[in-house]
This record gives structure tokens, sequence and C-alpha cells, in this order.
């Protein structure tokens, strides 16, 4: 970037900092040269806080909990992704979704069975699922119901889309302890069930254990929350959240899937004609642009538009931003690397002109699949459907820079 360029980002905030300072004493004093109260005397004592938390004033930077769901069967909270940079998500921000509440587990007591047909039956503890050779990779998660087809009127990206995350997961693969059991000829299906009071339960074809399937223990170098299913979930990379189990106790290995309640009456799609899609696995390319993005406010000039893309067949290959409401679209740079089954961080530098306009992205993944307006996809889905909505969500910006739900 020439200084020339550079020239210009700077312009406005040096007149903010000019607006800052000369609004009340504490902020010239904080201000250079002025010494600020916090160089005066020495700092907190190291090791007052034995595990950390931000600082104070970013305590607003929290999850977005949704009134009204029934604690014990649809409880659910939601990323800030508005609020937040880069590709991982803070333990403490990471989305959640329960069927049962959260259970308090001793790891000491917890056990791992594996049966049904297999060679030879297992009943793990932790300390064995440890032994095995371990994995890193980071991968999202996300519910299928992000959003519902309906509950597209919320106000701010977490509202939105705030049921994913992304995070760096470690655990052992999941085909590594099958083998240890040895699967039988038939092995088709691996029934996961979850140690909640709602026994979660999902049934996961036998190419996905043998695949990229984990069974995770640690997330973002430490271990599990319990909300994310301490001591040990399955993590199924690309596929709807529910079925990557959390607080695995059973693998029953079978020929049949389990045709359990949350494939059955929940977690399938129903179609126009009244006919249901079922195991409905794999989450779709999507993309979302989370600054500028609803509630927050911009002012005329430069402003990057960034946001998050990301596709549960592979690796993002581009997302083109449309800043004329959907005339024309622009290719964004992603930030690098570019991972398989990971949020993609994607930005496009942007002068806004002061003029009323809608934004949007749309992500297109190795696949060639290109993520399809509300209008395409209803074309096909119908409105009918809960699950697998991945449509395109516009912002739209209004001439004062308030930003709103351009869907509303
Ligand atoms: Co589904």
């Amino acid at each position: 970037m020439t200084m020339h360029a550079r020239r210009r980002f700077l312009v406005r905030s040096a007149a903010a900092v000019g607006a800052v300072a000369a609004s009340g004493a504490r902020a010239e004093q904080a201000t250079p040269p002025g010494i600020p109260d916090w160089m005066k005397a020495p700092g907190a004592d190291t090791g007052s806080q034995p595990y950390g938390t931000p600082s104070r004033f970013e305590a607003g930077i929290i999850r977005n909990i949704p009134k009204g769901l029934k604690q014990y069967t649809s409880a659910s909270t939601r990323t800030p992704l508005q609020d937040l940079d880069g590709i991982l998500t803070p333990n403490g921000l990471f989305y959640e979704r329960h069927h049962g509440g959260i259970p308090d587990i001793d790891p000491a007591q917890h056990r791992l069975m594996i049966h049904g047909l297999v060679e030879r039956p297992l009943v793990l503890t932790m300390e064995d699922v440890r032994r095995f050779p371990s994995e890193s990779h980071i991968y999202f998660l996300e519910c299928s119901g992000n959003p519902g087809f309906e509950a597209i009127k919320g106000k701010t990206a977490s509202d939105l889309v705030g049921l994913i995350s992304c995070a760096e997961w470690t655990g052992v693969r999941l085909a590594t302890v099958l083998r240890e059991a040895g699967l039988k000829p038939d092995a088709k299906w691996v029934v996961a069930e979850g140690a909640d009071a709602a026994a979660m339960t999902r049934s996961i074809p036998i190419a996905k254990c043998l695949d990229d399937a984990l069974l995770v223990y640690s997330q973002n170098g430490e271990r599990l929350r319990p909300q994310q299913g301490y001591p040990l979930r399955v993590f199924l990379p690309g596929f709807e959240g529910n079925m990557s189990v959390k607080w695995l106790r059973r693998l029953n290995v079978a020929a049949e899937p389990g045709y359990t309640r949350e494939e059955t009456s929940k977690y399938t799609d129903l179609m126009p004609d009244g006919t249901a899609r079922q195991f409905t696995f794999v989450m779709e390319a999507k993309s979302i642009i989370t600054r500028p993005s609803g509630t927050q406010r911009i002012t005329p000039g430069f402003n990057e538009i960034t946001g998050l893309a990301w596709t549960g067949r592979g690796r993002i290959r581009g997302v083109q931003v449309t800043t004329d409401g959907g005339k024309s679209w622009r290719e964004a740079a992603l930030q690098e690397p570019v991972l398989n089954r990971a949020l993609t961080r994607f930005r496009l530098p942007w002068t806004w002109d002061g003029q009323q306009t809608t934004i949007a992205s749309r992500a297109i993944d190795e696949t060639g699949y290109v993520q399809p307006s509300f209008e395409d996809l209803t074309a096909v889905r119908g409105l009918k459907s809960f699950y697998h909505n991945n449509a395109v969500v516009p912002w739209r910006i209004a001439a004062d820079g308030e930003v709103a739900n351009g869907y509303a």
C-alpha cells in the first residue's frame, strides 16, 4: 500500500481522536502525550486470575440466548459472530444446543461402550480413550436449524446465523476405535448415544465413521466444556451439529439406522409435496457478512466488509459480495489458509457513498455449488421446512448508516 493510499484511511480516525479529546478531560488525559491513570501505579498482580477472562470493558461480548425456548428440550445459545475476528470461536462464546440440559459428568466414572456388530465389544475409560493416537483439526460446527426457514427476522448476525462456531478439536479417529473393536462385515451404521437426560441418539453411516469422524475430548487446547460434551463427544466434520453426539457413552454398531426420535420426528425436512427428506447430513455452503451487519452503524468513506463462509463439502473456493443490492458482485479476498470444513474469513474493501443500499455475500464451494438466494432456495424446498436454510443474508444500509436485516 502506498503512503498516499494509507493517508486516506487515517483522515477520518485523526478527526475522531480530536473529537474524543475535546469531549472530556478524562479522554484527553488518556490521549498521548498525557499520562493515563493506569500508567501511574503498577497494575494487577500476576496470578490474580488463575483462569483468565476478557477485559471488563468487553463484558458485553456474550452469547445471545433466545427467549422463549424450552430449557430442557430446545435450549440454545448463539455465538456473537458480529463481535468476533478471525475464524476461531473462543470456548466461552461457542454456540450451544441441548436436548435435555447439561449433565455434570465425572470423567473418572464415565465409560464408552462399543458393541453390536463387532468382534470384541469394548468398555473404555477416559484414560483408555486418551491412550489411542490423537489428532487435532480445525472444523466448524453448525446446527441444522441455523436459522429455521420462518426465523429470518432476527436483527443481528448472531440472531440469524449464530448457531455456528469453529474450533480446533483434539481426539482420536473413530475409525481407530472401531478397528480396535473389529467391525463385522454387515456393519453399516453406528448408533451414537449421549449420557444426557435426553439420551440424545443419532445414527451415523459407516462410511463417515471410517472417514474423518473423531471422538473428541479437547477443544481449542483445553478439555471440552460441559456444554460441548465433556468428557467425550463425537465430531462429524461438515455434518449437522446434532449428529456430533455430546457426552458420548455408547456406540452400537448395526446393520440399520436406529430411526430414533431425532431422525424421524425431528431433523427431517418437510417438502412442499408433503413428503419428508430424512438423513440430510451435510451442511451446504453458506456465508454471512458480519461487519457491517444488523444493528451496527457505519459512516461514509472507507469501510471494510468482512464475514465468514463455510461448507460441509470441503473448502470454500470463493465468496462474492454485492454492495448494490445484487446488481453486481465482486470477488472478496479469502484469508489464508482456507481450511477443509472450517470457517473461512473473507474481506472486501469498500467506500460507502452515503446512499441507501443493500449488501450481501454468497459462497461458492470447491464442488462449484453456489449459496442460493432465499427465493431460489424456497422455490425448491418450500416453506414447510425448518432445517437446512443456507440462503444469502442481505443487510440493508440506510442513508444514516444504520444496518438492518434486509429480509424484513
Ligand atoms: Co438434516
